[in-house]
């Protein structure tokens, strides 16, 4: 076998600063926060840290709309923070990778000051310009991906010009070789300061189409989503080859790329030996409650329309679809790649209710969830408080939430035709909020993200004297000591990173088994994702030990609702 590279068998943490921890007591994190909590992370058997943005920012999408390639944003501290974040990190084995943001920039970055000046300054053709149709009108129907057009008209310039996301992120021209040029030098930047990779942001937008050409209408507001005209463009891997070629060569490192757009069977061009990242995030096993392709709008048939109290995301879908969903990408990436395992991260709403029955127990489900994200086949990504079992949360009013995409979507629903209970209902369900809560570090006031006075900039999760890190590291029960178990376990068994995945009892809709085979070896994960009793096929069960179960010394013949087992090899 192939010797695994450290990111294979590493475990990967993503933190958003914003939310982890304040030293300053400001009410928003900070860098030195996050070196205070390192030997959290090295306990948890973290081998790297991904960081979204902590670059110079306006902060209209919390750090991605980027003023300044090269810099750290001041409320999360200086350049020298950010070193000793690094030097710190290393003395515990843990690497630091940054998230870079190159499809657009932010409308206050030096770069699109200059650009919208005129059409004739140095920079005028860094970003992309387009005249208003005959009548005025944006020159196409797009639609943004956070909702309204996604074209914005600049007086000053007399000129439109194209945001994928948000007004205050404008797109980044890709076809001008110096604004290339100007992203990688970016890049090396931070290389150069001994950071180990990149998650790279939105960047199957990078490339648009040769003709910008209205789209079929996907929405009441005779509008077209941006992500249907512009995702995974032909021409983009010539961009991307260059990246790579510019960038990694000659580093020791890892990238792993946010990939909307780019199917199952493209992924030979995208990951591996001949591809341009070592992994790639796609959602298909997270967009299951969405209309076909939609992101971020609002839940697919049978359910869009209905009254959504009591509704929560796997009632939209069966476990056969997720399980189908998971299993494509494993078999997609079994010979060539590797596959970035995550069910959380700072878009997405917390596990716990998205892929659950509701009524499901927070803590058993949190374990069920574990448990399948560190036994699958790839390398797992946890998002910060996912080892402690965070849940969504449900304020009253759109007023309250602060992501910018969550207004969007509200907007959106209530031009859909959609009652305002049924727009916050897909916000208490979707909204980005729920994933940025502030940490939940211990059970004192604001649950010891801030020392400060400063309210923190998102409420704490009112459970925070239960789901905490500090009450969760006593508990031999919690759901943080059975990441810890999981996490030994999967160092004790080179079938976790090493061995191949085949499904089991694929029919099933309570129950997600697979096996993970290595030699001779073979341990079965099964997991109930029901709130049912299950009797188990002996073929699973048969002369095979359970090696862990979430149920501890309870677990007999019958998985109960929401437990997780691994069984070892059959001894038969
Ligand atoms: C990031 C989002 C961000 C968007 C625009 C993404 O996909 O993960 O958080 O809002 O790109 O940069």
């Amino acid at each position: 076998m192939e010797k695994q590279k450290w990111w294979q068998k590493g475990i990967i943490y993503q933190i958003y600063p914003k939310s982890f921890m304040d030293t300053t007591g400001s009410g928003t994190g900070d860098l030195p926060g996050i070196t205070s909590k390192l030997d959290y992370l090295r306990d948890l058997g973290v081998g790297a840290v991904w960081l979204t943005p902590v670059y110079p920012s306006p902060m209209v999408d919390n750090g991605y709309d980027i003023a300044d390639y090269t810099g750290i944003d001041p409320s999360y501290g200086t350049m020298e923070d950010f070193d000793r974040l690094v030097t710190e990190a290393k003395k515990r084995g843990i690497r630091i990778v940054m998230d870079l943001v190159f499809n657009h920039s932010s409308d206050h970055h030096a770069w699109f000051l200059e650009s919208k000046k005129d059409r004739t300054n140095p920079r005028a053709d860094w970003y992309i310009w387009r005249d208003a149709k005959p009548n005025g009108s944006a020159p196409t129907n797009w639609r943004s991906i956070f909702g309204g057009s996604a074209w914005t008209w600049c007086e000053e310039r007399g000129q439109y010009y194209l945001h994928t996301f948000a007004p205050q992120q404008p797109d980044l021209n890709w076809e001008n070789p110096e604004v290339r040029r100007a992203l990688y030098d970016a890049a090396r930047f931070w290389l150069d300061k001994g950071v180990y990779g990149f998650r790279i942001d939105a960047i199957t937008y990078i490339k648009k189409p040769m003709e910008f050409k209205d789209g079929k209408p996907d929405g009441k507001d005779g509008m077209a989503g941006v992500h249907f005209m512009t995702a995974n463009t032909p021409g983009i891997l010539d961009f991307l080859r260059e990246f790579r070629r510019e960038v990694f060569k000659g580093h020791d490192l890892f990238s792993v790329g946010e990939a909307n757009g780019v199917a199952p069977d493209e992924l030979k061009d995208w990951v591996g030996e001949r591809g341009v990242f070592d992994m790639l995030f796609e959602f298909s096993h997270m967009l299951l409650s969405f209309q076909e392709g939609e992101v971020w709008c609002y839940p697919r048939e049978p359910l869009a329309g209905k009254p959504l109290e009591g509704w929560t995301p796997s009632d939209g879908w069966k476990l056969t679809e997720l399980k189908r969903a998971l299993s494509a990408s494993q078999a997609a990436t079994r010979d060539n790649g590797w596959y970035p395992i995550f069910f959380e991260n700072h878009d997405q709403p917390r596990s716990v209710n998205h892929f659950f029955p509701k009524g499901a127990d927070t803590k058993k489900a949190a374990k069920a969830m574990a448990t399948v994200l560190l036994t699958l086949r790839g390398t797992p990504f946890i998002f910060q408080g996912q080892e402690l079992g965070f849940a969504n949360v449900g304020w009253p009013s759109i007023e309250e939430y602060n992501d910018i995409s969550s207004h969007g979507q509200y907007e959106f629903a209530l031009k859909e035709g959609f009652t305002p209970e049924q727009a916050m209902g897909f916000v208490h369900l979707f909204s980005r909020d729920n994933a940025r809560t502030p940490m939940q570090w211990d059970a004192t006031v604001n649950a010891g993200f801030t020392s400060g006075k400063a309210k923190p900039w998102l409420p704490v999760h009112d459970d925070y004297a239960v789901v905490n890190a500090e009450v969760e590291a006593r508990d031999p029960d919690s759901v943080l000591s059975w990441y810890h178990k999981l996490v030994q376990f999967r160092r004790e068994h080179q079938e976790l990173t090493a061995g191949d995945y085949e499904e089991l009892m694929p029919e099933s809709e309570e129950v997600y088994a697979f096996a993970r085979t290595l030699g001779h070896s073979r341990l079965i994960t099964v997991v109930n994702f029901s709130l049912n009793e299950v009797k188990l096929p002996e073929e699973i069960t048969r002369g095979r030990a359970i090696l862990l179960s979430s149920h501890g010394e309870e677990a007999g013949a019958v998985l109960h609702p929401l437990e997780a087992r691994v069984y070892g090899t059959c001894q038969d």
